[in-house]
Order: C-alpha cells, then sequence, then structure tokens
C-alpha cells in the first residue's frame, strides 16, 4: 500500500532515472490524460509540480494530465506498484470517468444473489485435470522473450504466438474462435478466445490478465514478467486446455483475454471493456488473474475487496473455495486484502460497470517484491513448479465451469426433449423425413437427406442401404464445405426405461481422399458434457459399414439424447469427404443368443432392410415377440453375432399363404446378398441353398444344420420373402431357435455332418444379372441390368490395361444401357469393364476392343 512518504521518495527518484522510452506517435506529445486516486496527484503535485495538472477532483478521484517522464517513468521504472494512475485517451474520458455515477456504481450493485453451485460432477472432474507442470513451462516460455514491454516486437510475437497456442489448443471445436484485437493506445495487440455458448450465447463470462510487461531502469528490454504476468496467463491457459480436455461446452459464452499494455495504464483492457460497453454486451462477471505464481503470504488466495469489485462475485468465489474444499485434495485458503486503486485490468471492466473480481497471490503487501524489474524470473518463486498458480487455475475452472452453466435454466432436460421415443427397437431411416433429429445451430453446416449419389464424384454414396434415403453431409465449397467444417445432427430424446443394455447400430458411409471424422456422442438430462460412445477417421472405402455402439453407461435412464457429429476433410481435396449414415437403430444388445433351446424374441431387435433388396415390403412382430412376418417383395435383417460351429443349428416354423420368389433365412457377416449362406424352403426361383426347398402348405418346422454348410463368424440374421416380379408374397417365420448341437433331442449334427449344398441356378441381385456385351467391341458396350427394383445406382468403369480409368458412367436404369466409346477413340486392344452395384460388391470383365 503507497502512502505519502512512498509517493514522494519515489518522485524524487525518478529523478535520477531518465532513460526515454520508445513512445507511440501519441505519446510524442510530453502530457497524457489520466485518472487517479486525488491524494496521489496531490501528493505528485507537491513534489513535481510541472509533471502534473490536475484538471478536476471529485469522489476522491482526479482526472489529470501526467508527463510520461514523471509518471509512467516513475511507475514502472520504480515503483513496486502505483502511483495507479489510469490512461485516458482524451481530456473528455478523464473527466467524464469522475462522474458520480462511475463512482456510485461500484458499490452495492446486484443485490440479488445471481450465482450459484450446480455444476459439482463437472468442477471436481476439471480440478482433477489441473498440471501445475503446464504452467510452470508457460510462465517460462513466456520469461523467455526476454522482454513483452509494449512497444517492443517481442511483446508483439509472444501475443501472436498466444493466439497460436490457443487455437492449437481449440483445434476441432467448432464453437471456439480466437481473434486478435489492435487498439489505438498501443502498438500491441490483445489476444481474445471464445468459446461459443451452446443456450444463452449472447452473456458472457470472461477471464483476462494482461500479457505485457515492464521493468524499472530503463530495462524495457529486459523485463522477464513471470510472475508479472506471465502466471497469470500461463494460469488461464490452464485453465482453458482443461476445459478442451474435458470437451466442456459452455452454455454461455466464455471469453478469455490476454491483453497489451496494461503497465503503462490498462490500455488494452480499457479499450476493450469500452468496446463491450459501447456494444451493449452482457458480460455477466469478469476475473481478473495478475500475479499468480508467488506465495508470499500464509494464505493462498488474497480476494480483492476493493470497492470497485463486487461483492457478490467475491462472495460467490469464497462460497466455491469453501464448497470445493469438501473433496480435501483441492483445498484452497484464502483472505482478502486491497490494493487501493486500479491496480489491474479489471478497474477497466469495473468502470464500464461491470462486475469484477481480483484474486491475488498474496496480500497486496507481502505479494513479490521483485516485479516490475529484471529480477521477476520464474525461479524466484518461493514455491516449486507453479503449485501456487496450479491453485489459481482451479478457482478460475470452478468460476468459469459454475458460471458459464448456472444460470438459472427451466428445461430440466437440458435439451430438447419434446420428442421422447420409448418403445423399442428404433428404427430411423430417413425415408421421409429426418424422423426427429435436429440440426445443430452450433456448427458450421447441416445434414442432407438424399437417395441415389451425392452431386461429387469420389466421394459419398451412391445409393442408401436401407431403404432409398440416408443422410449425408456435402462438403463442397472450399470456405463452405471444407476444410474442417462440422456438421451436428442431435436425436430425439430416448427413454431407455425398458432397456437394460441398450444398443445402437447404425450404417456409415465414409468414402472419399480427403475423408475426416464422425463421431457419435451422448448425453442424459443430468449431464452437461457429450460423451463420445463412436468414432471413426479416414477413407473407409466405398461401401456402407456398419457400426455397433453399446450405451450400458445409459441403461434405464429416461432422458438420453445421441448427436452426430461430422468433421469434414482438409487439403486441396477437401470437398471428397462426404460422410453418410443410414438405418439408425436401437434396441437391447443382450439379445445376441447363447446357445439355448430358447426362441429369439423378435421385440428385442431392429428389424431393418437388408443390402439392396428390400422394396416395398413391411415386415410385422407377433405373437408376443415370437414371429416375424414380411409381406410383399421385402428382405430384412436382424442384428445378431453369432459364431457358427460346425454344430450350429437353426430352428424354426414357416408359414405362408401366399408364394413369391424366394422365401429364405440365413446368417450374414455383412450387407452384401451371398445366395450359399441363405436356405430357401420355398419359392418359384431356384436360388440359395434349396436342400430345405420343400414347404407345400400350413406351418411346418425346419431345423436345418447350418454349421454343416459354413461355418464362421456372423452379424446378422437374414429373412428373405422375395418376389421382384410382383407382390402379394407372404412369409412368417416364428419360434426361430439357434442352438449347438440339439434342443430337447431335436436333431444330433452328425447325422448332417456331409451334407452337400445344392445351390440354386438363378441368381438374385444385380450383379449377377448384369451383362456387359458385346465382346469383343469396337466403339460402344451395352450394359444390361436386370432386377434393379429399388433403382440402385450401378457405376460403370472403363480401364485400359494399365489400370487407367478411361470413364465412368453411371444409371439404375433396367434394361440395355447403351455407352458409345467413340469420343475415346480408343487403339484396340485389351481394356477392363468394371461394374460396381451398392450392396454387391463389384465385377470386373476383359473386352477387347478391335
Ligand atoms: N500486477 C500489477 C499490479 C499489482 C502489483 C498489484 C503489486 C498488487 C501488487 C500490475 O501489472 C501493475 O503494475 N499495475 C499498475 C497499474 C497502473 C499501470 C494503472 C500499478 O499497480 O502500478
Ligand atoms: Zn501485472
Amino acid at each position: 500500500m503507497k502512502t505519502l512518504n512512498s509517493i514522494v521518495f519515489h518522485v524524487l527518484l525518478v529523478c535520477l532515472f531518465s532513460t526515454p522510452l520508445q513512445l507511440l506517435p501519441q505519446e510524442k506529445n510530453n502530457m497524457f490524460f489520466a485518472t487517479m486516486e486525488t491524494r496521489d496527484a496531490q501528493s505528485l503535485k507537491i513534489e513535481h509540480p510541472n509533471e502534473i495538472q490536475i484538471i478536476r477532483s471529485s469522489n476522491g478521484l482526479s482526472a489529470v494530465k501526467l508527463s510520461h517522464n514523471a509518471a509512467e517513468e516513475l511507475h514502472h521504472k520504480i515503483l513496486t506498484h502505483g502511483p495507479g494512475f489510469i490512461y485516458e485517451p482524451s481530456k473528455e474520458s478523464a473527466l467524464a470517468n469522475l462522474s458520480l455515477k462511475n463512482r456510485a456504481t461500484y458499490q452495492g450493485r446486484n443485490l440479488a444473489a445471481k450465482f450459484s453451485i450446480s455444476q459439482e460432477t463437472l468442477v471436481r472432474q476439471s480440478l482433477d485435470l489441473v498440471n501445475n507442470n503446464n504452467i510452470a513451462a508457460q510462465i517460462q516460455e513466456l520469461e523467455a522473450y526476454g522482454t513483452r514491454y509494449h512497444t517492443t516486437n517481442s511483446a508483439r510475437q509472444s501475443v501472436l504466438d498466444l493466439k497460436t497456442r490457443w487455437e492449437n489448443m481449440a483445434s476441432g471445436r467448432s464453437d471456439v474462435s480466437v481473434r486478435i484485437v489492435n487498439h489505438t493506445s498501443t502498438n500491441m495487440p490483445s489476444v481474445v478466445m471464445t468459446i461459443t455458448g451452446s443456450e444463452t450465447p449472447d452473456e458472457y463470462v470472461i477471464i483476462g490478465g494482461h500479457i505485457d510487461s515492464t521493468a524499472s531502469g530503463g530495462n524495457s528490454n529486459n523485463a522477464p514478467g513471470a510472475d508479472d504476468n506471465a502466471s497469470g496467463i500461463a494460469t488461464i491457459t490452464e485453465a482453458a486446455r482443461v476445459l478442451f480436455e474435458m470437451n466442456f461446452t459452455p452454455k454461455r459464452t466464455i471469453e478469455f483475454m490476454a491483453y497489451a499494455a496494461e503497465e503503462v495504464g490498462l490500455r488494452g483492457s480499457r479499450e476493450i471493456a469500452q468496446d463491450y460497453k459501447n456494444r451493449n454486451i452482457n458480460v455477466v462477471s469478469y476475473l481478473q488473474l495478475d500475479m499468480t505464481n508467488y506465495k508470499g503470504s500464509s494464505e493462498d488466495i488474497y480476494i480483492s475487496t476493493d470497492t470497485f469489485n463486487d461483492d457478490d462475485l467475491n462472495n460467490f468465489l469464497i462460497e466455491l473455495i469453501n464448497f470445493y474444499n469438501a473433496s480435501g485434495t483441492h483445498k484452497l485458503t484464502y483472505a482478502t486484502t486491497q490494493c487501493n486503486y486500479g491496480c489491474s485490468d479489471h478497474y477497466s471492466w469495473a468502470q464500464q460497470g461491470y462486475d469484477v473480481a481480483f484474486p491475488f497471490e498474496a496480500s497486496f503487501r507481502e505479494s513479490n517484491p521483485h516485479i516490475h524489474t529484471t529480477r521477476d524470473t520464474f525461479d524466484r518463486s518461493p514455491t516449486p513448479n507453479a503449485t501456487h498458480a496450479a491453485k489459481f487455475a482451479k478457482l478460475a475452472l470452478e468460476y468459469l465451469i459454475e458460471i458459464s452453466n448456472g444460470h438459472s435454466n427451466t428445461d430440466p432436460g437440458g435439451e430438447d426433449c419434446t420428442q421422447t421415443v420409448s418403445s423399442f427397437p428404433y428404427n430411423a431411416s430417413f425415408e421421409s423425413s429426418f424422423e426427429n433429429w435436429k440440426q445443430s445451430t452450433n456448427d458450421d453446416l447441416d445434414f442432407s437427406r438424399n437417395s441415389s449419389g451425392t452431386p461429387s464424384n469420389n466421394t459419398g454414396p451412391a445409393s442408401a442401404t436401407d431403404g432409398s434415403y440416408y443422410l449425408y453431409v456435402e462438403a463442397s465449397g472450399n470456405g463452405s464445405g471444407f476444410p474442417n467444417k462440422n456438421a451436428i445432427l442431435t436425436s430425439p430424446c430416448f427413454n431407455f426405461s425398458s432397456l437394460s443394455q441398450p444398443e445402437l447400430t447404425f450404417q456409415y458411409h465414409m468414402f472419399g481422399s480427403a475423408i475426416n471424422t464422425l463421431t457419435v456422442e451422448a448425453k442424459n438430462s443430468s449431464e452437461t458434457v457429450w460423451n463420445q460412445v463412436f468414432s471413426q477417421s479416414g477413407d473407409q472405402g466405398n461401401s456402407w459399414l456398419t457400426a455397433t455402439v453399446n450405451l450400458n453407461n445409459y441403461s434405464n435412464q429416461t432422458e438420453v439424447q445421441l448427436r452426430f457429429s461430422v468433421t469434414t476433410g482438409t487439403g486441396n481435396s477437401g470437398w471428397q469427404s462426404d460422410i453418410a449414415i443410414d438405418a439408425v437403430s436401437i434396441q437391447n444388445g443382450s439379445t445376441d443368443p447363447t446357445p439355448t433351446c430358447n426362441a429369439l424374441n423378435f421385440n428385442d431387435f431392429a428389424i431393418s432392410s437388408f443390402s439392396n433388396q428390400d422394396s416395398d415390403g413391411t415386415s410385422s412382430v407377433g405373437n408376443n415377440g415370437a414371429s416375424l412376418t414380411l409381406t410383399n417383395n421385402t428382405w430384412k435383417h436382424i442384428l445378431l453375432n453369432y459364431d457358427v460351429t460346425p454344430n450350429t443349428v437353426i430352428e424354426f416354423e414357416f408359414n405362408s399363404s401366399n408364394e413369391g420368389e424366394i422365401h429364405a433365412i440365413g446368417f450374414e457377416n455383412d450387407n452384401n446378398l451371398s445366395a450359399n449362406r441363405y436356405f430357401k424352403v420355398h419359392g418359384t426361383q431356384n436360388y440359395g441353398v434349396t436342400n430345405y426347398d420343400t414347404y407345400t402348405n400350413g406351418t411346418q418346422i425346419f431345423t436345418i444344420p447350418v454349421g454343416s454348410f459354413y461355418t464362421g463368424t456372423m452379424d446378422r440374421l437374414v429373412f428373405i420373402n422375395d418376389n421382384d416380379a410382383g407382390s402379394g408374397n407372404n412369409s412368417t417365420f416364428s419360434n426361430v431357435k439357434i442352438y449347438e448341437g440339439s434342443c430337447n433331442g431335436s436333431i444330433t449334427t452328425k447325422n448332417f455332418a456331409k451334407l452337400i449344398p445344392i445351390l440354386g441356378n438363378q441368381p438374385e441381385g444385380i450383379l449377377p444379372n448384369t451383362l456387359i456385351s458385346p465382346n469383343p467391341t469396337s466403339n460402344y458396350i451395352n450394359i444390361t441390368i436386370k432386377n434393379n427394383s429399388n433403382n440402385a445406382l450401378v457405376t460403370m468403369n472403363l480401364y485400359d490395361s494399365n489400370g487407367k480409368l478411361l470413364l465412368k458412367k453411371t444409371t439404375t436404369e433396367n434394361g440395355k444401357n447403351h455407352i458409345s466409346l467413340e469420343k475415346l477413340s480408343l487403339s484396340s486392344g485389351i481394356y477392363f469393364v468394371k461394374i460396381v452395384t451398392q450392396g454387391e460388391g463389384s465385377l470386373t470383365e476383359k473386352i477387347l476392343i478391335k
């Protein structure tokens, strides 16, 4: 604390030092405006009548005109702190800040307690993540600039480097931005990082500190500023790092600020706070960290109680400390102190009427004696490894997490739970809508609903895998669709009270040279962060793949939401990163049968389309889950993991009142047709394994020793009720049992040990029915397609004998597709035609061009 005597003493000392500073153009006129405590102004006037003019005094504050040599030089070259002037760009603003109104706002504002503790789980999680070594390392990095005095290049560089550091920390977060703020009162910029709030983004919770430094004795080129204030910046950075590690998304907007030119009169913060006030920005609270790593007093944290600090906010900091001390390991002790003037940037915010607080490293009297000297170095900290500063990072996290979330929230779900799904299995295939899945507003892009191919070549699916429609993110457009653009789609709420082991399955398509990432996240209504439950990155080839996601952490919970998040690619071909999803289903995941005699309960499964074969058929589950009925041309599957061994048997009852082309059942391990896995029991088409094609009428029991035909790891069971030619056919499969060996003596597998499959000769699907003709040819080829009842996309690629792609055509047309080769002027020789169909893979044929 300053006394009149000390001021006088220092003012006398200043005469011995007169190294001129590098000054901004506007500083070249000797004098500048400021406000300061009247008693300080008067002391200076007595001792240095020519260096200060007192323009007006009011309420203990004075508007003054100061000379640089007497005031600024004096201040940062000699005094430990003080004389506590606040730089003012003009006489008018100096006078404006004297107004009674301004002073009055420092007291007794916001008597209603607007802060409360509600985020215990998250805060405790955050406290465990604070790492003092990160703070120690960053203090030393900042110290290593040599000086961060506001006029120097290294000061500017330290700001640009901090911007990069913050950007890197936030990479992948579309809700975070980092910006440089340029000033008029200094050439040094400030830097601001923003995490946009998810619910009330126009309410701001701010934490800041100055990044500039100063030192006495003409040592502005040697101003290490380790404690003042590399420590505050490193503390703020560690708090931000922890929030990102937690993937914390605040409801209110959080900002982190590192200011320019605090040491020469709070200049950076003053311009920023003024700007926020001008723009009428609603700052809920402001916390200043300036000097956090010098434990000079007995307690850990000293809360400043100068009148311009907000009592409610101060009391809330104390409440936070007391509350979170209960955990023991993160115990912080505290006391109060006063600096008696606007000793740091929080004063800039208070001046604009905002609620501020300033927790400090020690009592002001016992704080670091080395600041503003060449000795303000990390190694002079009385405690090792920035452990003292780490306590301020914890307090900062308590403050940030609680206040950014703790506003009154009338929606107990925290999310839009107006649409709740309680009946399972749940199936969404997006055939006619987004099925209550909602586009996020906190991202860059939306999902689109689409059928057939995406507009871009070499990325995205050619068609849906379930029905005709799928959802995808279009990555086209440099700057709009890519790089690193994020799209989030949020589910309706799910009530899992009937699911003891909820399991999400979906199909995804990630094809393209620049494919980036698809994640799925989940949260319940009492969680405030999304938890990642699935993630896939990079090109997965041109096919639909199955994801099976265990949601057991959410079993029996009543308000659970999921969301898909896609990030598009980077680089020149960043547009080649369309990611698609389809066939989203949720069911109990505990239904994979242990080999017993029990029948499957179809109510435990999602009934999904299989491959490209599901036309306009329907399915229904009956008899309390014991039977599955398929009607009209349809192929369905349920997801079921089963290792088919030589002893595996499938047993079921079958009934059909209207014959179609193929009635069959079989295991599968992907979404492509494999005729040799399906046991046909009825139908007019000679397809699949026909050894059991014996059904005539009524209900007939089939006991099929699957393991005698094939073995292997399977993940689904396929039910076929095919009738490409027409409709009206039906199949009912009931009491489906899968077991090993024998079920109540039903069968002994050794009876069937050497069964030889009798495979049908009438293929199903597009590929086996596709013809390439004529061969040899001269200047055209015909691709003849049959059975494309679903209008699946068929792609034809023509390659030369070196594998070079010469031509690519796509079609959905049944019948002859005439493709002219004239324009290619091909020389005679061997070429290859590759046909790719969705859900079936590909077929390559050699053709001769004459
Ligand atoms: N970190 C100090 C403030 C400080 C120093 C507070 C010692 C408590 C104890 C800050 O960087 C600073 O030097 N502020 C100036 C304020 C002025 C330029 C308006 C000061 O205190 O002189
Ligand atoms: Zn400081």
